[in-house]
């Protein structure tokens, strides 16, 4: 447990160190990393567990990632919200109790920069108690700005792998590594708290891919770090390939959890699909944040990253009770 112990104390593993941690893994190693990221999550944060309402704001999408069910070229039934209806889903998560809404869709050209930033000014100026985050894509920096100016608070951009080779396998050559980093650098620069992550389990994935994932999220020192089974969806090039696996993603988290103490870390809506009690087993390993959907109801049969994708129970924005309930038996 020496290297866990170092990576604790704020220590950087070199590629050799993080190569030992990551392949010596076993039952035994998880399950003490895991309570080791637990108590650091604890210290930090106490027995809480932050809520986001997600809502899905769209489907339409002009990239063509490899893994995405919602990819252009997939034949998903589109949708989007209207600005009346993305306020209702909001109004109806204020009365539950959520005070961060986190508006997420598609790289959707309908959404022009004059439109976002319409729709963060309606959002801020009716819910001026709430935190706004987004989670829209790739734009330029000025949009980026537009958007902080209108009032957005935090965005999440997951760099989904940080190695060049990786990410080339994953995604269309119209979309570069070098790009979502540039991105992920604005976001930083305007102020943004900003969100980070990857897939575990994605096609080509090695051990050196989480190496460089690791090593670029120690660098980058992003607010939030999201991170989820890679989960296949039928329309997509990558149909066939298998899921990725819960116990490594668990472990992925706990290990970002002890290199970032403060990170804020979902139980992703891929881990409760991937796993029955994924939300609860993120929990037990480092995770702090739960986002049950807001959406409407009509639309979230829609909004299919991957297959199976589950919008009920722990999900479910308006069945906050049943989360409360459920995380409360283990502590939170
Ligand atoms: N399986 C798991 N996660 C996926 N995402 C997209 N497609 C899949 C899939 N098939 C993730 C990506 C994206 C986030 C919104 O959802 O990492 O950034």
């Amino acid at each position: 447990m020496g290297l866990i112990d170092a990576l604790e104390q704020g220590a950087k593993l070199t590629r050799e160190e993080w190569r030992h941690v990551l392949t010596k893994r076993n039952k035994e190693i998880a399950d003490v990393v895991f309570q080791k990221a637990s108590a650091v999550r604890d210290h930090v944060y106490g027995k809480k567990i932050y809520i986001r309402g997600l809502i899905e704001f769209t489907n339409y999408c002009k990239n063509d990632c490899y893994y995405c069910g919602i990819r252009r070229s997939a034949g998903a039934s589109r949708y989007r919200l209207s600005k009346e209806e993305i306020l209702s889903c909001c109004e109806s998560g204020y009365a539950y109790g959520f005070r961060t809404f986190v508006l997420q869709g598609g790289e959707d050209p309908y959404f022009t920069e004059d439109r976002m930033e319409d729709l963060i000014r309606a959002v801020k100026s009716e819910f001026p108690d709430c935190a706004l985050t987004l989670s829209v894509g790739e734009k330029s920096e000025k949009a980026y700005r537009k958007f902080r100016e209108a009032g957005a608070d935090r965005y999440l951009l997951r760099h989904e792998t940080a190695n060049r080779e990786h990410y080339k396998r994953l995604h269309p050559s119209a979309q570069t590594l070098e790009h979502r980093m540039s991105c992920l650098a604005a976001l930083k620069r305007l102020g943004f708290q900003t969100g980070a992550g990857f897939m575990v389990g994605s096609p080509y994935q090695t051990t050196e891919c989480f190496i460089d994932d690791l090593q670029f999220l120690q660098e980058f020192r992003p607010e939030m770090v999201g991170i989820g089974p890679f989960i296949p969806h039928h329309d997509t090039p990558f149909a066939g390939e298998e899921a990725g696996s819960v116990e490594l993603t668990l472990y992925l988290l706990a290990l970002v959890r002890l290199m970032l103490p403060c990170v804020l870390l979902p139980a992703t809506t891929a881990l409760g699909t991937a796993s029955e009690n994924g939300t609860m087993k993120g929990i037990l390993a480092g995770a702090n944040v739960v986002m049950p959907n807001l959406s409407p109801q009509n639309v979230r049969g829609k909004y299919l990253l991957y297959d199976n994708k589950r919008n009920t129970g722990l999900e479910a924005g308006e069945s906050l009770a049943l989360l409360k309930e459920a995380v409360s038996t283990i502590g939170y």
